[in-house]
C-alpha cells in the first residue's frame, strides 16, 4: 500500500491530520516524501488494523492478507471469532528507571488486546510506580519478592515463570540486562527469567551513555545470542536532560513486537524448516579430525529467528559451542555425512536454509585406532569427496518449496554466488565476502549479498542476528506472496 492508498484508508488528508495532531502542511510533506515519519508508524498501524487492515508495524507495507469467502480479511475475521481460543498469558517485568511509567500504558494496552497480564515490579522499578498502580490496571496481584511467603503461597515463582506464554521486560535497565546475561538470580524478576520457557522480549530504557557502553552492548549481544528478542531502544529526549538512544520503544511498538511472539501468532506457523548449521569434523583417526572455523552462529540466528516466527525448526549442527536456539528442535552431527542423513530424515519441509560450512572431503579409510608416529614419513591422507547436502536437497524428490544455500567468496562475490546458485539448483544464495579485511567466521556480524532469480540486493554490515532477521523477512514475504 504507498502513502496515498494509506491515507485514504484512513479517511483522507483531514482524518490523519487529527490522528496524528499535525497540519495540512505536514500531511503534503509526507505525500511527497512518499513516506510518514517513523514516531507516527505505530499509530497509523493501529488505526488501519482497527479498519480490519493488515500492514507491516515498521514499513506499513501490505501484509495482503488473503480475503475470506465473506470478504473480510482472515485476520480480521479471526479476531471477529476470538481466536487464538487460549487467553495469551503475559508476564511483564518492570524494572527501575524514569520510563517504567510508561508501563502502565502498557499494561493498559495489553489489556485492551485481551492479554492476561500478570506483573513482577522489582525495587527499582516500584521507585517510580506502585504495586497499587500497576494492580488497577493489571487485575492482579502485583509480585514484587522472591521470599514473600504469601507471594508463594499464592503463586510459587517457578509458576509465574512457567504459566506465561511471553516474558516482557519493560522497561528493562542496564542492571537488569546485566543480571539476566550472567544468568542471576537474586529477586523475583531475574529468577523468574531463568526459569521460564517462554520467549522473552526485551524493550531497553537508559540513559544514551548507559546504553552505548560496551558492557550493555555486550549484554545486549549475549542475550540475543540466547534467542532473547529486543524491541527498541529508540531515539530523542531523555528524561535526564541528554540526547540520544535509549528511550523506551512507543507501547505500541512493544505490543506490535509482541503480538508477533505469542504462540499461534507467527507468519510462518505450520511451516516445517531445515536449518543446517556449523562445521563438520571429518576425522582422521579416532582422535584427530579435519575441522573449519565456522562457529555456526549464523545458522543458529536463522533456526532462532524462524522458531520465533512460529516455524518449527529441525537445526542440524555440527559441533559448536553455540548455545540451542529456544524452541527449536537441535540434532547434533559430526560428519558431513551424518549431517546428509539428519537433513534428509527431516525432509519433508517447506524451507530448507543450508548455512553449515560443510567439509568438502573427508579422510578415505579413517579407522578407530591412533595412526602412530614412525620414524618414516609422515602417513598420506586420501581424501575422498563429501557428499553435497544443499546441491542433493535441491534435487530431492521431497525438495522444499524454497532452498537457501552459502557462499563465501574472496573475489567477484556476485558473479561466483550467481554461478553457485545455478550449479547447486537452489532458489536463493546468501553469499558473503570473506576477504582478508572481512572477519566472517566466528564474527558477531555479517555483509550479505541475496541472489535470487530475479537478481541480487546488498544488506549492510550488520549483526548476523539482523541478518536472520532480514533473511526471515524476506522468506515470509516469499512464502506468503508466492
Ligand atoms: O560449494 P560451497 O561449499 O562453496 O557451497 C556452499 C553452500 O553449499 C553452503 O550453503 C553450504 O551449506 C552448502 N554445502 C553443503 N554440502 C557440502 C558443501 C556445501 O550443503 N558438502
Amino acid at each position: 500500500m504507498n502513502i496515498d492508498d494509506i491515507i485514504d484508508q484512513l479517511g483522507g488528508a483531514a482524518a490523519v491530520q487529527t490522528l496524528l495532531g499535525v497540519g495540512p502542511s505536514a500531511v503534503s510533506n509526507y505525500r511527497l516524501r512518499g513516506a510518514f515519519p517513523e514516531y507516527a508508524r505505530v499509530r497509523i498501524w493501529q488505526a488501519l488494523k482497527a479498519r480490519g487492515i493488515h500492514v507491516n508495524p515498521e514499513t506499513l507495507a501490505d501484509l495482503d492478507t488473503p480475503p475470506t469467502a465473506s470478504g473480510q480479511p482472515a485476520s480480521a475475521l479471526s479476531h471477529a471469532v476470538g481466536m487464538p481460543q487460549k487467553t495469551p498469558q503475559i508476564l511483564l517485568i518492570i524494572s527501575g528507571g524514569i520510563a517504567a511509567y510508561k508501563a502502565l500504558e502498557l499494561i493498559r494496552r495489553m489489556k485492551d488486546q485481551g492479554w492476561a497480564v500478570r506483573v513482577i515490579l522489582t525495587k527499582g522499578g516500584a521507585q517510580f510506580i506502585t504495586p497499587l498502580s500497576v494492580s488497577a490496571l493489571s487485575g492482579d496481584k502485583t509480585y514484587t519478592d522472591l521470599f514473600s511467603l504469601t507471594d508463594e503461597a499464592e503463586m510459587g515463582h517457578i509458576r509465574l515463570a512457567r504459566d506465561a506464554d511471553l516474558v516482557v521486560i519493560a522497561p528493562a535497565s542496564a542492571n537488569m540486562m546485566a543480571r539476566i546475561s550472567h544468568g542471576m538470580a537474586d529477586d523475583l524478576a531475574s529468577t523468574a527469567v531463568l526459569a521460564t520457557g517462554a520467549p522473552i522480549l526485551i524493550a531497553p530504557a537508559m540513559n544514551p551513555f548507559m546504553w552505548a557502553n560496551p558492557a550493555t552492548q555486550a549484554n545486549t549481544a549475549i542475550l540475543k545470542s540466547r534467542g532473547i528478542s529486543f524491541v527498541g531502544p529508540d531515539s530523542g529526549d531523555m528524561a535526564c536532560g541528554e540526547d540520544g538512544a535509549g528511550r523506551l520503544a512507543d507501547p505500541m511498538a512493544i505490543i506490535a513486537a509482541a503480538e508477533r511472539m505469542l504462540p499461534g501468532q507467527g507468519k510462518l506457523q505450520g511451516k516445517q524448516v531445515l536449518v543446517t548449521s556449523g562445521p563438520t569434523h571429518e576425522p582422521i583417526d579416532g582422535v584427530r579430525y579435519i575441522a573449519n572455523r565456522s562457529s555456526g552462529k549464523q545458522g543458529h540466528a536463522i533456526a532462532a529467528a524462524l522458531a520465533r516466527e512460529g516455524a518449527k525448526v529441525t537445526l542440524v549442527s555440527g559441533p559448536v559451542t553455540e548455545p540451542p536456539p529456544p524452541s527449536v528442535q537441535v540434532v547434533a552431527v559430526t560428519t558431513a555425512q551424518d549431517m546428509l542423513d539428519a537433513s534428509l530424515a527431516a525432509l519433508p519441509a517447506d524451507i530448507a536454509i543450508c548455512a553449515a560450512a560443510v567439509a568438502d572431503w573427508a579422510v578415505d579409510g579413517a579407522g578407530a585406532s591412533k595412526l602412530k608416529k614412525t620414524d618414516g614419513a609422515p602417513p598420506e591422507l586420501q581424501f575422498r569427496e563429501n557428499p553435497d547436502i544443499l546441491a542433493t536437497i535441491s534435487t530431492h524428490q521431497q525438495r522444499p518449496k524454497l532452498v537457501v544455500g552459502f557462499a563465501a567468496e574472496t573475489d567477484d562475490v556476485i558473479a561466483y554466488a550467481k554461478a553457485k546458485r545455478a550449479r547447486k539448483g537452489c532458489d536463493w544464495i546468501l553469499a558473503n565476502d570473506v576477504g582478508q579485511d572481512q572477519p566472517v567466521f566466528g564474527a558477531d556480524e555479517n555483509e550479505v549479498h541475496l541472489i535470487t532469480a530475479s537478481g541480487a540486493s546488498h544488506w549492510p554490515r550488520m549483526s548476523k542476528h539482523d541478518v536472520a532477521k532480514y533473511l526471515t523477512d524476506a522468506i515470509i514475504k516469499e512464502i506468503t506472496h508466492g
